[in-house]
């Protein structure tokens, strides 16, 4: 159906090197995916997982070469799957040669990233100053996310220009085309004169219209598909969220929506309850919408079926029978994946954002306990774990499997005219779980039944009443 893609997220070292990525593609394959998005999988020192590029052209060698590569897109191609990357554009790493240069005063380096004579009071995203001292320079340097990610100066056309060429670099290698991380931040309220936001806080440093301007720049040249990150979801009006997909990207996430529990980011050390009218509020509000990208879970959020507490089936139901134009699957979410069994020792988890949390919650007066309970119940390590592909083969040859039943819905998502293209009419919503709505279109109406309790059968059923598929 046109304007309806699917995407596959993976995490690559939840799955291993290059090559066994592309042993991995004929099974994903038989899940009907459009693009496979990989995280980054560039020479990074590996602090944010990857999200501290080092180099944006080098593959990370735990990863393999450019030969491994060229191999895996000769195997995507065979199965009419195509690449995307994750372009760090907000930040790269402290260990990038351009920041090397930057704190060396190097002239055509220099104003790479942004440097200032005094920190302003912003907060950084993982918690703590934004602004770090640079001994090299005699300089402070923002980092909205870990002090080893310095935020690099969009406003510098020579900025610009170095990400126009790694896009070309990876097209001209089979790339099809990028999310793009932190995609609406990248022009930020720095360099205005003396600017403190009133609260000192993340979400007051966007300028959204420069940014936008900077990113149509960047990717008008080339014919790529563009997925957007915007970061501070909640936050996130429709009239933003249409500013920044107007031209520069084909569909774009809004992680508002993954927040249903204050899980996601805020990793409170009380359990919360999952506010489900709440939430499927904001999917009604946000699935018709033609570019949203409806994803349950990332690799920056716990397991769906734990966090939502609800049956995989159901929540399978909810993300392909809503509105639906650009859904993303998180590896191992077609399996049903829970959220592991974590260490209770802080020290094992490789994730800069759940250590950062751990001490912020320590130095809030929390007790161990108290604090290991929330990094293991919201950590993001818990998404990036290795999959169980002796789970996969089992469920693969399982008719009633969690694995078949994304199959049949995908199938029923591309083929069934009501459900690909029918407007959203909601019926009922519960704080329970429940969620009743129609999908209407030229004169049939079709019912969705969904219980993320499963204490009653999920059903879609026709104009007749037919059952078209069910969870149980
Ligand atoms: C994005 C990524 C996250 C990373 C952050 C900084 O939100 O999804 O994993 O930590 O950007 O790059």
């Amino acid at each position: 159906m046109a304007g309806h893609k699917l995407i596959y997220q993976i995490y690559p070292t939840a799955i291993g090197s290059l090559r066994d990525i592309a042993d991995k593609i004929p099974l994903i394959a038989r899940l009907d995916v459009d693009y496979i998005w990989l995280s980054p999988i560039f020479f990074s020192p590996w602090i944010d997982g990857g999200y501290d590029v080092a180099d944006y052209t080098k593959i990370d060698p735990r990863f393999g070469n450019m030969s491994d590569f060229r191999h895996l897109v000769t195997v995507c191609n065979k199965y009419d799957i195509k690449i995307l990357l994750d372009l760090v554009l907000n930040h790269t790493s402290t260990e990038h040669p351009w920041f090397k240069a930057s704190e060396k005063l190097d002239p055509w380096y220099k104003d790479y990233y942004v440097w200032l004579d005094r920190p302003l009071n912003w907060n950084s995203f993982f918690g703590g100053p934004a602004f770090d001292y640079d001994q090299v320079r005699g300089k402070y340097y923002l980092h909205l996310y870990d002090r080893s990610q310095p935020d690099l100066n969009f406003y510098n056309p020579r900025v610009v220009k170095e990400f126009k060429d790694i896009i070309k670099f990876w097209t001209n290698r089979g790339v099809a085309g990028f999310r793009v991380d932190s995609a609406n931040i990248l022009a930020d309220s720095a360099f205005k004169p003396g600017y403190l936001p009133r609260i000192a806080g993340f979400f007051n440093y966007y300028q959204t219209t420069q940014t936008v301007d900077i990113l149509e720049k960047l990717f008008s040249q080339h014919n790529i598909f563009t997925i957007a990150e915007p970061v501070g979801g909640n936050f996130m009006s429709k009239a933003k969220f249409r500013e920044l997909t107007r031209k520069a990207f084909d569909a774009s996430f809004n992680i508002g929506t993954l927040d249903v529990a204050d899980t996601l980011f805020s990793m409170k050390d009380k359990i919360q309850k999952v506010h489900y009218k709440q939430w499927f509020k904001k999917l009604a509000k946000w699935t018709p919408e033609k570019k949203f990208s409806f994803a349950l879970e990332t690799h920056d959020t716990p397991r769906a079926v734990s966090r939502f507490e609800a049956d995989a089936k159901v929540l399978a139901m909810l993300q392909f029978l809503l509105p639906s134009y650009y859904p993303c699957i998180y590896q191992g979410q077609e399996l049903g994946t829970a959220n592991p069994e974590l260490s209770n020792n802080i020290d094992d988890y490789p994730g800069v954002q759940s250590r950062q949390i751990y001490q912020r919650l320590r130095h809030e007066g929390k007790n161990k306990a108290q604090a290991m309970r929330a990094v293991k119940r919201n950590s993001r390590d818990n998404a990036r774990q290795p999959i169980d592909w002796a789970e996969y083969i089992l469920q693969d040859h399982n008719e009633d499997s969690v694995l078949n039943f994304y199959r049949k819905l995908i199938h029923l998502w591309r083929t069934d005219v009501v459900i690909a293209n029918g407007s959203l009419k909601v019926r009922r919503t519960t704080s329970k779980g429940v969620f009743d709505f129609d999908r209407v279109y030229k004169g049939k109406h079709y019912h969705v039944h969904l219980d993320l309790s499963n204490r009653t059968v999920s059903t879609l059923k026709n104009d007749l009443g037919q059952i078209i598929i069910s969870s149980r």
